[in-house]
C-alpha cells in the first residue's frame, strides 16, 4: 500500500490469489495499476509463470521484493529434516528463484533492484531456528554476491533484516514472550508493517542508487 501510495504500478504475488486480488483492489483504489498472480516461490514452474504474467502485463519489472517467509521452529536435536528443507526452499530458494527470474530484464534495460527480507536472526542467530536462520543469513551472503555480480548494469541488491515485527508470524508468540523481547529492543516496542515499507520504499527508489550489497537493520536498535 505503501508503494501504491507513491504511485508504483504493482505485481502482487502469492500462493493466494484471491488474497492478493483483494489487496490487487484496495491498490488500484490509488490510481496505480495492480496484477494479482499466483506463485509458490519455492517452485521453479510457479516462479517462471508469475514473471511471465507481469512482463507480458507491464512490458519490464523495475523492482522485486522478496518477502515470503516461514518458520518451522525447533531445537535442533529434534529438527526434522522435512522442516530444514522447508524453510530453506522458501526463504533461501526463494530468493534464488524469483531474483533469477527476474534479472534478464532488469540486465537488458541496464537498471532494477532487488530488496529481500531477511531478519535479524540471520545476523544473531536464535535458539530453536537454525534453519531459519541458515537461510535468513544465506539471504546477507546471495545478497552482496549478486550485488558484485550486477552492479556494472546499475542494478541494486539489497536486503532488509526485521526485527520482531508485528505480524501474523509473531501474533501468536505468548504474551510472555512478547513483553520478554520488548525489553530487549532499545526502542521498546515492536516493529510494524509501515516501519520496514519506509525501508523498502526508500530502497526501490532513485535515493539509494548509491547503495547495494547492503542488510539494513529495522529492529529498534536490537542490532548495532
Ligand atoms: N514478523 C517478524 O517479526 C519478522 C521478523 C524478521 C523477518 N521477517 C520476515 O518478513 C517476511 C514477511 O513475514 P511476515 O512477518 O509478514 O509474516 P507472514 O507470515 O505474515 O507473511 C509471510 C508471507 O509469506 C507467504 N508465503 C509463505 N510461503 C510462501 C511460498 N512458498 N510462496 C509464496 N508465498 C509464501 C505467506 O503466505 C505469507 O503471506 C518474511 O520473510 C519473514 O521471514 C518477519
Amino acid at each position: 500500500m505503501r508503494l501504491a501510495r507513491e504511485g508504483s504500478n504493482l505485481v502482487l504475488a502469492a500462493r493466494n490469489v484471491d488474497a492478493c486480488e483483494e489487496v490487487a483492489a484496495a491498490v488500484r483504489e490509488n490510481g496505480v495499476r495492480a496484477l494479482a498472480v499466483e506463485l509458490d516461490v519455492g517452485d521453479p514452474d510457479s516462479v517462471k509463470r508469475a514473471v511471465t504474467a507481469a512482463i507480458d502485463e507491464f512490458g519490464t519489472l523495475d523492482g522485486l521484493i522478496n518477502n515470503a517467509g516461514i518458520t518451522r521452529d525447533s531445537l535442533l536435536l529434534r529438527l526434522k529434516e522435512d522442516d530444514w528443507d522447508a524453510v530453506l526452499r522458501t526463504d533461501l530458494s526463494g530468493v534464488f528463484l524469483c531474483s533469477r527470474a527476474v534479472l534478464r530484464s532488469m540486465l537488458r534495460r541496464r537498471q532494477g533492484r532487488i530488496v529481500s527480507i531477511s531478519s535479524i536472526v540471520g545476523l544473531l542467530g536464535n535458539p530453536g531456528q537454525t534453519n531459519y536462520a541458515a537461510a535468513k543469513a544465506g539471504v546477507h551472503g546471495f545478497t552482496k554476491a549478486l550485488a558484485r555480480e550486477v552492479a556494472s548494469r546499475a542494478i541494486t541488491v539489497n536486503a532488509v533484516a526485521p526485527g520482531y515485527i508485528d505480524s501474523d508470524m509473531t501474533r501468536d508468540l505468548p504474551e510472555e514472550t512478547k513483553q520478554r523481547l520488548q525489553e530487549q529492543i532499545p526502542l521498546g516496542r515492536l516493529g510494524t508493517g509501515k516501519d520496514v515499507a519506509g525501508v523498502v520504499s526508500f530502497l526501490l527508489s532513485d535515493d539509494a542508487a548509491y547503495m547495494t550489497g547492503q542488510v539494513i537493520s529495522v529492529d529498534g536498535g536490537m542490532h548495532m
